[in-house]
């Protein structure tokens, strides 16, 4: 106990999988196999030098590669914290998305590949594509949407949602786009937030063979945002779905789109002009809408998708993420979609109807590429080899991962029984504030070691720093932070650019950007994450505040007080675990199913993914003298550190005593 505490500052990362221990241990190595490496897009690391001698002449070569209206006239404009780039260019996204490949031999290529989870299919050819965007850019403009304007859009994972997101692009438009698991509320205040004109979902999803009632929370929510004017439904479920269309404001897509013209020219925007916002959460209850630009965030997934996935053009690429979080926005749509790949679309669970899905679509569709997250490959571990064995998986020659740190183990199992041991591993590390992948091996020229994410792009300027802002040398721990801008960082959030500044800048100099994540590099200069620093939650790779959660349950009639720590979880990553107080009306109800109700207000408030995986009832918080909560000595309770049985939790002197014996220690 005494060790524990010495070791961890207050505000410590998380005891996430990739614990210091595992790391010491971790020697081994795999270099890019030669065949690999023979054919890859990079392999000279003389890139990195290159980039680090003058980065803005290389991130000017690498936007050189997109297609512009009209050329910058500058590279950079740098007056921390606020950075420009690629000034006076104009572009279009969904042009350089679309239009540009049509005068190729990817025109009749496949853009999309999709599967729902029914098993239906789709493929959308990149001029199949072009159309049905330039169709419903023309509806978003016949509903009143000028470029500017913000749309909401909370749909499930079928082609429109790309179709819908390339369309706002194309006219200027900036979308937001909530995820379909979170909850009313939760989309009500995002639409209030980004000011929403319209809003764009389907009659529903399929998520394990059940329907996800996605326009019945759009008509909870927007019947408290004042600026929706209209909401377009994609049918995807039909009948079953049991919806109500609400006479002059809802309309069918399909019915939008017939008739409609396919001629609607890109438009061309300024390098800075916003080109969407995604909201994320913060160490405060209110999620932040990050916001992005037009050049500088169309250069960085351009490069860095082609960079670290090794694309060649006749390559199946999957990414398994949903496009309602970063990773689905930059690696299954605007990444993939600019450098002419084809990139597969997968609507449901991993799980349904049998656990081998992932590696069914790999087979059927022959993927050469696949990205997917830790908390995915430690449950494919559970569930046991036999499923990836079901299949033909030999298709694979590049496996990634993103969301979370990534264990030794799941890494060599990953490489082992999905990559057959030949495909290199990329464990990719960005948010969704960096805009693109910012640390990363490079595959054809990294030699890896799992559990590490190794070393940052070329271009991109990482350090770690300690409490003071001094780096420190290789071998040691603390704060990873980035020392200089690059292209597709983003720029505000959306009306409040003091909090972006606060935030991301003042942890040490408004030319540092703070990333809120703990790492150690090892001897050979390599990033190892550790997890948070903050009070930011990482639950199977999505990120939740425990503020938030803890202002959903207040807002619990019965609930006085709450206090929420992430735990470690050795598939998630990180459960939530709540501790809570009652009013004193508020224990008139068994205690357990006062906690299941309790739960249950927190997935009606957030969204499923917030659900508390614990809840405890106690008679008091821990604090500290001057009433702060002692966080670290819930995560230790939580995870049976500070005592052996927390059941004892009832006993009201419990949590005293252990204050008491922490503060003893602490002094
Ligand atoms: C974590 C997801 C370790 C990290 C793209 C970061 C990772 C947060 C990795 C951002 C990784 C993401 N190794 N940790 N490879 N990738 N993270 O905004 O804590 O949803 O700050 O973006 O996820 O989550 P976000």
């Amino acid at each position: 106990m005494a060790d524990e505490k010495t070791t961890q500052s207050s505000n410590a990362p998380a005891n996430t999988p990739n614990t210091i221990e595992a790391l010491y241990l971790e020697d081994r190595r795999f270099a890019p196999p030669t065949e690999f490496r023979k054919n890859a897009v990079l392999s000279d690391e003389d890139i990195y030098a290159r980039a680090a001698r003058d980065p803005e002449a290389f991130w000017a070569e690498q936007a050189e590669k997109v297609h512009w209206f009209k050329k910058w006239d500058k590279v950079r404009e740098w007056n921390a914290p606020w950075v420009k780039w690629f000034l006076g260019g104009k572009t279009n996204v969904a042009y350089n998305c679309l239009d540009r490949h049509l005068s190729t031999d990817r025109r009749n290529k496949a853009a999309l590949i999709w599967e729902g989870e029914p098993g239906d299919e789709r493929v959308l050819t990149y001029n199949d594509l072009h159309r049905e965007v330039s169709k419903f850019s023309n509806v978003l403009k016949g509903l009143g949407v000028r470029k500017g304007d913000r749309v909401a859009i909370y749909m499930p994972m079928i082609p429109e949602l790309a179709i819908a997101m390339l369309a706002c692009t194309r006219i200027g438009a900036p979308h937001t786009i909530v995820f379909g698991g979170f909850s009313p509320e939760s989309l009500r205040d995002r639409i209030n937030d980004a000011q929403a004109n319209v809003v764009i979902t389907s009659d529903g999803g399929w998520r394990r063979g059940a329907i996800l009632p996605l326009k019945k929370n759009v008509d909870e929510a927007i019947a408290e945002c004042p600026s929706i004017k209209a909401c377009v439904v994609v049918e995807r479920i039909g009948a079953a779905a049991n919806i109500t269309m609400h006479e002059g404001r809802d309309h069918w897509w399909h019915e939008l789109m017939k008739g409609i013209s396919q001629v609607c020219p890109a438009e061309e925007m300024d390098s800075e002009d916003p080109l969407y916002i995604l909201y994320t959460s913060g160490t405060t209850a209110k999620p932040k809408g990050i916001l992005h630009t037009t050049g500088g965030y169309l250069v960085g997934v351009t490069s860095t998708f082609q960079w670290v996935f090794d694309y060649r053009d006749n390559d199946v690429y999957f990414c398994t993420a949903d496009i309602g979080w970063v990773t689905g926005h930059s690696y299954i749509v605007y990444g993939p979609l600019s450098n002419g790949a084809t990139s597969l679309m997968y609507e449901g669970s991993p799980d349904w109807p049998d656990k081998d899905r992932f590696w069914a679509i790999v087979e059927k569709y022959r993927v050469n590429i696949l990205y997917t997250a830790p908390t995915a490959i430690r449950s494919f571990m559970g569930w046991g080899l036999e499923y990836p064995r079901k299949h033909d998986l030999t298709s694979l020659r590049l496996i990634g991962s993103v969301g979370e740190p990534i264990n030794p183990e799941a890494w060599m199992w990953y490489h082992e029984h999905i990559g057959g041991g030949r495909c290199p591993v990329v464990d990719t590390w960005w948010q969704t504030e960096t805009g693109s992948i910012l640390i990363s091996p490079l595959p054809g020229i990294t030699t890896t070691k799992p559990g590490s994410a190794t070393r940052p792009l070329p271009g991109i300027e990482a350090d770690i720093f300690d409490e003071n802002g001094n780096s420190v040398p290789l071998g040691g721990g603390g704060y990873l932070v980035l020392k200089a801008p690059w292209p597709s960082i983003a720029r505000t959030i959306y009306g409040d650019a003091d909090r972006y500044a606060k935030t991301y800048f003042s942890r040490y100099s408004p030319d540092v950007y703070f990333t809120g994540d703990g790492a150690k590099r090892d001897k050979d200069g390599y990033y190892w994450l550790m997890g948070r620093v903050d009070d930011v939650m990482n639950v199977s790779g999505h990120r939740i505040s425990t503020t938030e959660v803890e202002s959903a349950l207040v807002n619990h009639p019965s609930v006085a007080e709450a206090a929420v720590v992430g735990k470690a979880h050795s598939i998630k990553g990180q459960a939530v675990v709540a501790f809570v107080t009652l009013k004193s009306d508020g224990a008139n109800m068994a205690p357990a199913e006062k906690i299941a109700e309790l739960k249950k207000h927190v997935a009606n408030k957030i969204g499923a993914l917030a659900r508390p995986e614990e809840i405890y009832l106690t008679a008091e918080l821990p604090k500290t003298r001057s009433g702060k909560i002692m966080r670290r000595l819930l995560r230790d309770i939580a995870e049976g550190r500070a005592m052996g049985d927390t059941t004892t939790l009832a006993d009201p002197g419990v949590v005293a005593r252990l204050r008491d014996k922490y503060e003893a220690a602490e002094q």
